[in-house]
This record gives C-alpha cells, sequence and structure tokens, in this order.
C-alpha cells in the first residue's frame, strides 16, 4: 500500500507556483489577485479563508477578505459580486459557501463573471468541464486529478465508483473521470443516498472516491484488493488526545481499508490540502487569461 501523500504534495506545488509567480512579476506581469467573500462567521468558513489568505501570502500572490455581515441582503450580496466583477485589479474571486439561509446561493454563483470564477462553480465553467473545453474546475475535483497524476496512477480503462452526487465533488469528478484524458478514460459509476447494494458496485472498483460526508462509512469488505481510494471526507471527532480537543477523520474506514488497497488518501493530508492549491492555480490562469483568453 502506498499512502498519497497531499500534504508533501501540496508543498511541492506550492513551491512550484512561488516560482511561476515570481517569473510573472520579473517579467513586469501583473501580481494575481484573489478576493475571498465570506459572510456571517460560520467557524468552519473562517479555518477555510484565512488557509486561503495564508497560502496566498506564501506564494506571494494578493489576497484580500471581504467580511460582510450574517445579515446581509441578497441584493447588496449581488451588488458586491458585480463590483468584484468590475473591479480590473481583481483576477478571480470565490465566495464562500455556506450562504445563510435568506440567500440564493444558486443566484450569487451565476452572477459571478465566469472569466473570475476560479471556484468553478459557475453553470458556464461547470459545462464547459463537463464537454472538455478549457475551465475553471473546482478545487477539490481538480486536486484528486493532480494527485492521480502526480503518483502516476493508471486510469485508462478502469472501473472508477464515485460515491456521493454533489455539486462540489462528486457531479464534476464523475464527469472528469470519463474525460478522454489522462487522468480519466475511465468507466464511472456514480452511487449516493438511493442506490440500492453500495457494496456491489464499490467491490468493482479499481478507483474508489468517496465523497458522502458518512464518516468512516467505506469498510474493507466494500473494497476490492488493490483498489485507489480517494477519501474526500473530513468530520471533527472530539479527542483527548489532541491539543486542539478533537481530531479529523474520513469517509473512510482508514485502518482496514489501507491494508487492501494499492494507493489510498489518508485524512487529515490527502486531499484536504490539495484543493487550495488547485484555487492558487485558477487565481493564476485567471491573472494570465489562459481559461477564456484576452
Ligand atoms: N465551502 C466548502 N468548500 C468550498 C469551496 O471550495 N469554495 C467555496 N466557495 N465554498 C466552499
Amino acid at each position: 500500500m502506498e499512502r498519497i501523500d497531499g500534504k508533501k504534495i501540496s508543498a511541492q506545488i506550492k513551491e512550484e507556483i512561488a516560482r511561476e509567480i515570481e517569473q510573472i512579476k520579473q517579467q513586469g506581469g501583473k501580481t494575481p489577485h484573489l478576493v475571498a467573500v465570506l459572510v456571517g462567521d460560520d467557524p468552519a468558513s473562517e479555518t477555510y479563508v484565512s488557509h486561503k489568505e495564508k497560502a496566498c501570502n506564501k506564494v506571494g500572490m494578493e489576497s484580500e477578505v471581504w467580511r460582510l455581515n450574517a445579515d446581509i441582503s441578497q441584493e447588496e450580496l449581488l451588488k458586491k459580486v458585480d463590483q468584484l466583477n468590475q473591479d480590473p485589479q481583481v483576477d478571480g474571486f470565490i465566495v464562500q459557501l455556506p450562504l445563510p439561509d435568506h440567500i440564493d446561493e444558486q443566484k450569487i454563483i451565476e452572477a459571478i463573471d465566469p472569466k473570475k470564477d476560479v471556484d468553478g462553480f459557475h453553470p458556464i465553467n461547470m459545462g464547459r468541464m463537463v464537454i472538455g473545453l478549457p475551465a475553471y474546475l473546482s478545487a477539490t475535483p481538480a486536486g484528486i486529478l493532480e494527485l492521480l497524476k502526480r503518483y502516476e496512477i493508471e486510469t485508462e480503462g478502469k472501473n472508477c465508483v464515485v460515491l456521493g452526487r454533489s455539486n462540489i465533488v462528486g457531479k464534476p469528478i464523475a464527469n472528469l473521470m470519463l474525460q478522454k484524458a489522462y487522468p480519466g478514460n475511465t468507466t464511472v459509476t456514480v452511487c449516493h443516498s438511493r442506490t440500492q447494494n453500495l457494496q456491489a458496485y464499490t467491490q468493482q472498483a479499481d478507483i474508489l472516491i468517496v465523497a458522502m460526508g458518512k464518516r468512516e462509512f467505506v469498510t474493507a469488505d466494500m473494497v476490492k484488493d488493490n483498489a485507489v481510494v480517494i477519501d474526500v471526507g473530513i468530520h471533527r471527532i472530539p479527542s483527548d488526545k489532541t491539543k486542539s480537543g478533537w481530531k479529523l477523520r474520513g469517509d473512510v474506514k482508514f485502518d482496514e481499508v489501507s491494508e487492501k488497497a494499492s494507493f489510498i488518501t489518508p485524512v487529515p493530508g490527502g486531499v484536504g490540502p490539495m484543493t487550495i492549491v488547485s484555487l492558487l492555480k485558477n487565481t493564476i490562469a485567471a491573472s494570465q487569461n489562459r481559461i477564456y483568453g484576452e
């Protein structure tokens, strides 16, 4: 079994990104500039956004966080989105999800200029991704592809089973693994909460991508020998053994599944650290007009 070290790979990629930004600056180019919009004070969102800010600083990218009150109206938030769409200094921005209940998330996502949508959540970017056109890929699926690439994991002709059908992970990664490309060219099955006899599918998976949000759901008996197992789950559970008072677990029972897998991502330190790297890459692409041209 080889443990896929997302922490190591993400550190390597951050160094690559830092070098690329340095080069852009030396050639007189504009420093890539990312804005994160944070509405309210959801603690998980605070953590994600502060990690993003730190990562930007580390690679020499400009970053801002726009903190807005939880009671901002939808109309006001749409105005902020428009302001960011119009600001030539801002190459890309994200609106951290989830948003408060009184705001229609989809409406906000669709208001973002697809050229600045470095989260890849806008239907134009999603649609382009499905067709196989250049598009901003959302952070988690792009991070998974990068790990498969860096570990030179064969994908062509394999059975890929995705557990979960969210817009952020399940649907995009299923489509990407279907593309005529590397990584890709797999035969994809998507399972979800209404799938009957889930185990019959997971046992056929050469590549199993788990993004269902159920703690340690996937057990060894569900997994084929030598499968590649990618765990997207993140669950905080209380622990008296750590300083923080909690530890992280995934959707996969790591200890037993790792005995059977050929490659497996741990939680923490697997897919998680890769997501920020994908966002940084998208922001550079935005600053260089790589997806949509000038
Ligand atoms: N909430 C959890 N993950 C994400 C993400 O990748 N982007 C945004 N905007 N919100 C999130």
